[in-house]
């Protein structure tokens, strides 16, 4: 198997790490979180990680699940802090990304649970907002994200801070808060619904601020169906309507970690 190569996209001067299959990135990935765990607990004491749900990790936090078990790495001293939860849903609920994240990673490392923070679903609707800003407060309180871990909406996407006619700046600094969800993302919500109509149609999502603010993102992307995605995030204009481009902003702290056949459009 072939190593992994860097690939330079001139247009918006972002250097790509790209893996022969989606199972090398995953282990890039789980090797690059654990590495960041590592080094954050030795500078301060702790680490502080933003989580993603979706496909494309399930397979970085069995690796990661892995290594606990291994006694190569451990959450004792690990904050977690997810992009996103539908709103409304019961955390017990099998789609909701709390039961998602329990499933996952929660359930099988060492980390304490008043540490692993989801945005909840049952807050009442007038009392949204303030979850919201106490979902950042909390964030910035712990000293901001060491890391953040990132897939992409076929969209654009990043965390359900979905495409929008914003100005740049203005997106950029948007809070965590509550969002409707844009009609591809619904569509590819099927995987956890069963059907359209079943499909939540809201969600509570951290926003472009605290994800920029990040000390280092990591993006995964694998699969032929992100290809034109990520092409446009690193090819096309950047706006607030592929939301993923505006990591082209912070680009010397983020970190392509992209498979053969997501990268096919790239070069
Ligand atoms: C999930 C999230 C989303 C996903 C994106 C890609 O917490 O915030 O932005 O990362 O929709 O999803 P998958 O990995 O299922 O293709």
């Amino acid at each position: 198997m072939p190593a992994e190569r860097t690939l330079h996209v001139s247009e918006s001067n972002v250097d790509v790490i790209v893996f022969p299959d989606a199972a090398a990135a995953v282990r890039s990935a789980a090797e690059r979180i654990a590495r960041i765990v590592a080094e954050s607990v030795a500078a301060r004491g702790k680490a502080v990680l933003g989580l993603a749900t979706g496909a494309t990790p399930e397979k970085v936090y069995d690796d990661l699940a892995a290594r606990v078990r291994a006694g190569t790495l451990s959450f004792r001293d690990v904050t977690t802090y997810n992009l996103d939860e539908y709103y409304p849903i019961q955390p017990v609920d099998p789609r909701s990304y709390r039961s998602y994240m329990q499933r996952f990673l929660f359930d099988r490392v060492d980390l304490a649970p008043n540490r692993a923070h989801v945005l909840d679903g049952t807050v009442p609707e007038a009392a949204t907002a303030a979850h919201a800003a106490e979902f950042d407060r909390w964030i910035d309180a712990d000293g901001g994200l060491d890391l953040q871990l990132l897939g992409i909406g076929r969209n654009g996407h990043i965390g359900f801070n979905e495409p929008s006619e914003l100005a740049v700046e203005a997106f950029a600094s948007q809070p965590t808060r509550v969002v409707g969800l844009h009609p591809i993302t619904k569509t590819d919500a099927i995987r956890e619904f069963g059907s359209l109509e079943a499909v939540i149609p809201r969600a509570l999502t951290m926003g472009v601020r605290q994800i920029l603010a990040a000390r280092t993102i990591l993006m995964l992307a694998t699969g032929p169906h992100k290809a034109p995605i990520v092409a446009r995030a690193l090819k096309g204009p950047l706006t607030a309507n592929v939301p993923a481009s505006l990591l082209r902003t912070v680009a010397d702290k983020v970190v392509w970690l992209v498979d053969e056949p997501a990268a096919a459009e790239l070069g």
